[in-house]
């Protein structure tokens, strides 16, 4: 790791905002988010947060629900806790862990929505993606009843598969869109088009190459 990461790494670990559970051991957050954030509304995760753009931009819209950034990087998640905390937002934080263990992390149906916003599509391990039945069965206990998952990528394979998937095992779809900016449709509100206009690390960089973004939503129970 480069001395700046190193850097970042040290420094948001003392973070209120930063979390990092021994991956493999039952976290003492489990079941207990909603007392950190003081409050009970709503969770939302991101999973493979980077950054944390889409959580901190989320956490601006919406101040009735609470966020929650999850990656194993942890010098990336400290762009996003650096910025929250500057700005005083106090209903978004970060998780360092693996998503692999993400049911040691999260109670189950302690979540409403999953984000996963431009994951990787992993071309050649299709059980790693992080719409595959391995993962969405994690998903599945920690969402409450009737929580949506959302996807919003470049990669025409994951969207793929993704929307197979959806189709194959029956979950509930509740929005497919190939071009998700010149499909976007008029009968959207300001506030949905803000958000999608939310833009990660990754998305300006997979745009500026010419991708085309794309986004599903749908509900796994
Ligand atoms: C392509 S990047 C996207 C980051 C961010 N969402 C964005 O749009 O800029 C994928 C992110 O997912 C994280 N990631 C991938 N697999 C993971 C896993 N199994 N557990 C935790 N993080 C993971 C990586 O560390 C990376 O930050």
């Amino acid at each position: 790791m480069g001395k700046d990461k190193l850097r970042r790494f040290a420094a948001v670990k003392d973070y209120p905002n930063f979390f990092e559970p021994t991956i493999g051991e039952v976290s003492d957050m489990k079941g207990k988010w909603s007392e950190h954030f003081g409050n009970d509304h709503p969770i939302v995760l991101e999973l493979g947060c980077g950054k944390g753009e889409y959580s901190v931009g989320l956490s601006r819209h919406y101040p009735e629900k609470n966020f929650i950034g999850v990656d194993i990087k942890g010098a990336r998640m400290y762009i996003g806790a650096t910025e929250a905390l500057e700005e005083g937002l106090t209903n978004v934080a970060f998780c360092r862990t693996k998503i692999d263990f993400i049911n040691d992390t999260f109670a189950d149906n302690e979540i409403d929505e999953i984000w996963l916003t431009f994951s990787d599509p992993q071309p050649n391990k299709p059980n790693k993606r992080l719409t595959s039945p391995n993962f969405i069965e994690k998903y599945r206990r920690i969402l409450k009843k009737g929580g949506i998952v959302h996807l919003k990528t470049d990669s025409d394979l994951l969207f793929e598969y993704t929307t197979e998937e959806i189709k194959e095992k029956g979950y509930e779809e509740l929005l497919v869109n190939w071009d998700l900016y010149n499909e976007m449709g008029e009968n959207l509100d300001q506030m949905t088009k803000d958000i999608f206009h939310i833009k990660t690390h990754y998305e300006k960089l997979f745009t500026s190459r010419g991708s085309v973004i794309k986004y599903c939503k749908f509900r796994i129970s």
